[in-house]
């Protein structure tokens, strides 16, 4: 509470000129951690194992939601963070992970980043670290030599951060975890011929006498040394930020800073660039990485506040999943990275954002998604939406100012849709509902005294909450990866038929061409474009089990 005490008096004396229309664009900062939960980082469940002074000193001078979600894995969550839409909205409703010979990212048709949205503000945009939505070889693809049989001298990495929005990246595709293990640079790759050679897995020293692991084997820089990725990275942005206050600083500036940490392989580096001991700091490397990782934000926040534009910038710090700690699991959260109970979805979410919102303060009464960052940031630089994008997004921009505004969004679904693993869990206030496709199980808490998911009502109560549950199992259905099309007939904006009234039997002899010029197919004929059909006919006996409930 003492170091919050001078904030109010900031926001008395400048609180009736510093209004949030008078301010000129703000810069945008998304810090994005890698396989962190609520139960790793300090304002959550008391729990925190490792000292992270920066991520607490963010949470006093910004706004801590403890209710935010992003989807269970990696890249699906990538993906709506950037396009503001759920994971099956985009070109696979798997996800799109890594390189694809088809040489596709997640974002489909017309859908367009955050980052492309924040140039029609005139933005400086940038994005570093880990892309891990696609992207595509110049000279197609071949996993044995994925680097070494392109032609780097006149091709280029297409689909990548340059392709969807970023004007400046250094980037991995995989992060640190999968081939290449080189670095990027506006679709350029920065390995000489020379360098390539092939990581076989298992465990490495570097040039610079770093000890690392490969998980996969395959191409990349033969100084390729992932202890050093973070650290990396930042310089790279510290140099964003000069180049910016130098070249650029008429224009606000957006930034997707996207960590190595706390993925998987954990080797953390010895030092950090001030001889600050990391590696072997704690008694896991893991822990390591999560005290390096409040290193990193804490450099980020001293450069802004150094330069004088914390004043102007919207941070934001958050995760693409749930914590992964087998060691020293959330002792208050059920589940781990990759599944529907709450820390395989449920993310560290701060916000700062000088003179707009209070310092200090908590937002515990309603859930957030990562996909709702995209229409807040909208909404907060005054910039406009496509009407092709961010479908799913719903800003939290006065939920975020005042914790009393209310709730942003109605329901929160969460989806993992796999062959083999297809769940999908969905929130209705305290209630959480979860849907086990394959294994045929459902469960139904309420958060509110039982936030650890212990006490199934269906199994205690089930009469009093069938009702309920068979509402909640259509909401999941129309919000889903095989929804309904509906029924009405409408006019073709796009094409040579635009202007043509038709209704989604237009859209009914699957073309993906046809559905990639027609984005109203993706919003009014769900199963037939964007929400491909591919995948919604190996659930023939769902839509069945859906109708008679
Ligand atoms: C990939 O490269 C390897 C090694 O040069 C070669 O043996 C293989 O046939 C290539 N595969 C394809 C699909 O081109
Ligand atoms: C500003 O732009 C010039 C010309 O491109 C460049 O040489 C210089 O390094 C830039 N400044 C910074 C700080 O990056
Ligand atoms: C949809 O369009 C087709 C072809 O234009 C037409 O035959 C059909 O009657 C329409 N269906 C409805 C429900 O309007």
């Amino acid at each position: 509470m003492k170091i919050l005490s001078t904030v109010p008096l900031l926001c008395l004396l400048f609180g009736a000129t510093h209004t949030l229309a008078q301010k000129k664009k703000p810069n945008v900062l998304i810090i994005l951690a890698d396989d962190v939960g609520t139960g790793d980082v300090p304002g959550y469940w008391n729990n925190e194992i490792v000292d992270m002074p920066n991520l607490r000193a963010l949470q006093e001078k910004g706004v801590t939601f403890t209710d935010a979600h992003s989807t269970p894995l990696c890249a699906p969550s990538r993906y709506s963070l950037l396009s503001g839409n759920q994971p099956h909205r985009g070109t696979e409703v798997f996800g799109t992970w890594g390189l694809y010979p088809s040489g596709q990212t997640q974002f489909y048709g017309r859908q367009q980043s955050i980052a492309s949205m924040l140039k029609t503000g005139d933005y400086h945009t940038s994005m570093f670290g880990k892309w891990h939505i696609g992207g595509g070889l110049p000279d197609g693809y071949n996993k044995t030599n994925i680097l070494s049989s392109q032609d780097w001298e006149n091709g280029r990495l297409s689909n990548g951060p340059a392709d969807h929005g970023f004007d400046d990246s250094f980037y991995t595709l995989e992060g640190i975890q999968g081939a290449p293990y080189s670095f990027f640079r506006n679709g350029k790759l920065l390995t000489e011929e020379e360098d390539i050679v092939y990581w076989e897995k298992g465990e490495h020293v570097s040039q610079g006498g770093n000890t690392f692991e490969i998980l996969n084997p395959g191409e990349g820089d033969k100084h390729w040394d992932s202890t050093s990725y973070n650290k990396k990275i930042y310089r790279k942005a510290e140099t964003f930020i000069d180049n910016h206050i130098e070249n650029h600083s008429d224009k606000p500036f957006f930034m997707y800073f996207s960590l190595g940490s706390v993925h998987i392989p954990h080797t953390p580096p010895k030092q950090y660039f001030d001889g600050t001991k990391i590696a072997g700091r704690y008694e896991d490397p893991h822990l390591d990485l999560l005290f390096e990782m409040d290193l990193i934000v804490g450099s980020l926040t001293k450069k802004l506040e150094d330069e004088n534009l914390m004043e102007d910038t919207i941070v934001i710090f958050t995760s693409d999943n749930g914590g992964l700690h087998m060691k020293y699991p959330n002792r208050v959260l059920r589940g781990f990275k990759g599944n529907l109970y709450e820390n395989g979805h449920r993310v560290p979410f701060i916000m700062r954002y000088d003179g707009v919102l209070p310092a200090g303060e908590r937002r515990d009464e309603h859930y957030i998604a990562l996909w709702d960052i995209y229409a807040t940031i909208a909404q907060l630089t005054d910039l406009k939406i496509d009407e092709y994008s961010a479908q799913d997004s719903k800003s939290f921009k006065e939920y975020a100012i005042s914790g009393s505004a209310g709730a942003p969004r109605k329901y929160l679904t969460v989806y993992k849709p796999q062959t083999d693993k297809h769940q999908a869990a969905i929130r209705d206030g305290d209630f959480k509902f979860i849907r086990d496709y394959i294994n045929k199980w459902e469960a139904l808490y309420n958060l509110k005294d039982d936030i650890g998911e212990k006490h199934n009502l269906l199994v205690t109560d089930f009469d009093k909450y069938n009702g309920l549950r068979k509402k909640l199992r259509n909401k999941l259905r129309q919000n889903g990866p095989c929804p309904a099309d509906r029924g009405h007939s409408f006019k073709l904006r796009h094409g040579k038929k635009a202007g043509t009234t038709v209704n989604c039997s237009f859209f009914r002899k699957y073309s993906e061409s046809k559905c990639y010029w027609q984005p109203f197919g993706e919003v009014v004929c769900n199963s037939i474009c964007g929400r491909f059909r591919k995948f919604c006919r190996l659930w023939k006996d769902y839509e069945a089990e859906f109708l008679d409930n």
